[in-house]
């Protein structure tokens, strides 16, 4: 997915739809990550002036919800179930294989509701049953 690049103005010109909204907060942070990807740092402090909040108030939403993310986003999101069917056959050393080779851009997942075709995995989006690290490498970007 391609995202915009930041800039303040680009920011405030994403905020604006939401100024008369009520507590616009957190609708507002999720619309600046679907534009830029992520909420940068300086985002802050523009939310909390344009909605009149404090910076704790804009911060402390940004940092509940695990959705929302501060960090640029990375050139793929694995994410690999752990939940006890995918355990079972083998997934936390697949994690284990996946984490040593892909470092951050590895998550763990309960349960993707693929149980049977464990282990699971998702690669930017797209469900990968009895996963492999070399089915995972050519889900890759
Ligand atoms: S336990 Fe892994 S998909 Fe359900």
């Amino acid at each position: 997915m391609k995202y915009a690049t930041w800039s303040k103005s680009a920011g405030l010109a994403v905020l604006e739809p939401f100024r008369d909204e009520p507590g616009p907060v957190l609708i507002s942070l999720q619309a600046l990550q679907r534009e830029f990807g992520y909420i940068p740092a300086e985002a802050v402090a523009i939310v909390a002036n344009f909605f009149n909040v404090s910076r704790a108030d804009v911060h402390g939403v940004l940092t509940f919800y695990e959705d929302l993310s501060s960090s640029p986003p990375l050139p793929n999101e694995i994410h690999v179930c752990i939940a006890e069917a995918c355990q079972a056959v083998g997934s936390r050393s697949l994690e284990k294989a996946l984490k040593l080779a892909h470092g951050e851009q590895v998550r763990d997942v309960f349960c993707f509701g693929n149980c049977a075709l464990g282990p699971a995995a998702m690669v930017n989006g797209v469900l990968i049953g009895r996963a492999t690290p070399e089915k995972i490498a050519a889900a890759m970007k």
